[in-house]
């Protein structure tokens, strides 16, 4: 819309511009045509004033030449007559023959030629006065004006004028009094330098307007010539400009029909990305549930194997348990994180797994164990490695590493390696720890339960010596936390006498 009207502007600054143009050059040569006919016509004009002048001049000195003369004596005859206004003496002579002359005048003469002067070449001449002594030679308006103004000092009146139905350049110039004329105009009181009267020629201006009239329509024809070229060319500029204007505009078409394409895939990608992402979700989301599933189903079969072990044990099941969350309390004492508190709590379970594979003849035996029968039972440390070893899992790993230490002690006096101190892994002294103690406080088929006093004792006694004392202090300090464990998954115990019984620790 908004490229709509901008073309449409162009097209109207296009349409401003060539009539501006087109104006200008007709103004222009317009105005070279009215100043040409204007200069023509100043120059007929002093064409015709020069005539009037020559014209003029002549009558002037043929008049001086006369006048000079005091007149000159021509044959009366039917053109020439006494002039009845000239009354001097020796008017009219004879000459030798006897044939009559009569005094022409200078006056006289000038009529006379003025006359033939019209019926040749159309130019009228007039000599008049303001004063005159014919009354004939009395001024019309034109020329009383004249002679007024030679009266003020003027020398020279020209004016064209219409006289009968065409045009004149009329042309006048005053008569002065000189010496000769005094002869015949002393007696009117004339002086010498006074203004006698005027000669006035009027030319015909039509053969000199035809001229014009001529030179106007060559002028008119040349510039139309000019005018048209300039006109063809403002036209040509013109269609020029319009065809860019419409290549520019097809262009920016191509450009805005592009950029909308552009656009239209853009939003396909972007869509397609948010599919793609949405794909990835739901796949990630069932990868996390998988995960969780295969992770939930192993740690229930670890379970599930630690309670068949603990079957073969105490028919409760609870030891497990407590002894397990006694060590994911006791490993975040000692500084594990989530993760592997987590792993305690699980792997812990499977401690004592390989009494699966000790007779029950020896397990559930009452009383003191002999020798070789101790020697079974201390076999399900190594029973309970093979079950476990070289597992991918890092829960049944840790399971390993905790079945194989649980009986190892602190000063080197465990089995089955007799590890001393640091040399037992970390996880195996925590489960060393919390095995130990849960035994002591739960009852068996060969013993009463200890109170937690003297378990506590029993472990303080064994600090440095069986467990690593550093876990002991820490075991102590969370203690809190571990009887809190210990209230939750209680079973019915008969606390009591123990002494001479089978050690609780020597499983
Ligand atoms: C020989 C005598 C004579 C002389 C010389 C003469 N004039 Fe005249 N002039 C006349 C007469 C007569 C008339 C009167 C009428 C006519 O003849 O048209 C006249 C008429 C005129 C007229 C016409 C107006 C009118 O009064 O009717 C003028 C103008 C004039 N003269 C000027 C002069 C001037 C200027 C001189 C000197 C250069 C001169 N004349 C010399 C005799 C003379
Ligand atoms: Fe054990
Ligand atoms: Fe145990």
């Amino acid at each position: 819309m908004d490229q709509e009207t901008n073309r449409n502007r162009d097209y109207v600054r296009i349409r401003f511009y060539v009539i501006a143009a087109v104006l200008g050059w007709s103004g222009i040569l317009g105005g070279s045509f009215l100043w040409n006919v204007y200069q023509g016509k100043q120059e007929i004009l002093s064409m015709a004033r020069i005539q009037a002048q020559v014209a003029h001049q002549r009558d002037v000195i043929y008049r001086r030449w006369n006048a000079e003369s005091g007149g000159i004596y021509a044959p009366v005859s039917q053109k020439i007559t006494p002039n009845p206004y000239l009354k001097i003496p020796n008017r009219d002579i004879t000459d030798q023959t006897g044939r009559p002359l009569t005094l022409v005048n200078p006056a006289y003469m000038t009529r006379q030629a003025h006359e033939l002067a019209e019926s040749a070449y159309g130019i009228h001449g007039h000599i008049t006065s303001l004063n005159p002594i014919r009354k004939e030679n009395a001024p019309d308006p034109w020329e009383t004006n004249a002679l007024r103004a030679f009266e003020k000092g003027q020398k020279e009146v020209s004016a064209v004028e219409t006289m009968g139905n065409a045009q004149y350049m009329r042309l006048m110039r005053p008569l002065m009094v000189e010496d000769s004329c005094l002869k015949c105009h002393a007696s009117q009181g004339y002086k010498i330098g006074d203004v006698r009267g005027g000669i006035s020629v009027a030319v015909p201006m039509e053969p000199l307007w035809t001229l014009e009239k001529a030179r106007k329509i060559r002028l008119a024809g040349g510039h139309t010539v000019i005018w048209l070229a300039g006109m063809i060319g403002i036209l040509a500029g013109a269609i020029r400009l319009r065809a860019q204007i419409r290549h520019k505009k097809k262009a920016e078409d191509q450009v805005r029909e592009s950029e909308a394409q552009l656009r239209v895939v853009n939003q396909q990608l972007e869509e397609a990305k948010d599919l793609l992402e949405e794909h990835n979700r739901l796949l990630e989301e069932r990868v996390r549930e998988r995960t969780k599933e295969l992770h939930d189903s192993r740690l229930e079969i670890v379970r599930r194997l630690a309670r068949a072990a603990e079957f073969r044990d105490t028919d409760t099941g609870l030891h497990i348990t407590r002894m397990s969350l006694y060590c994911e309390a006791l490993g975040r004492a000692a500084g594990l994180n989530e993760m592997e508190c987590d792993l305690l709590l699980n792997s812990s379970a499977l401690h004592d797994i390989g009494k699966i594979g000790i007779p029950d003849r020896i397990l559930l035996k009452h009383g003191r164990f002999e020798p070789d029968e101790a020697k079974v039972i201390k076999r399900h440390v190594e029973m309970g490695g093979e079950i476990l070893a070289q597992s991918a899992s890092e829960l049944v790993q840790w399971a390993e590493v905790i079945t194989r230490a649980h009986h190892e002690k602190w000063d080197g006096t465990g089995y089955p390696a007799g590890l001393k101190g640091e040399e037992i892994p970390l996880i195996g002294r925590i489960a060393t720890l919390c095995d130990v103690f849960d035994a002591l406080t739960s009852q068996r088929p060969y013993k009463k339960a200890w109170s937690v006093e003297e378990a506590i004792a029993e472990i303080e006694r064994g600090r440095g010596i069986h467990f690593d004392p550093q876990l002991v202090d820490l075991f102590k300090q969370a203690l809190p936390k571990i009887l809190k464990i210990r209230d939750t998954y209680n079973e019915t115990v008969e606390e009591g006498e123990h002494q001479g019984e089978n050690s609780p620790v020597q499983e």
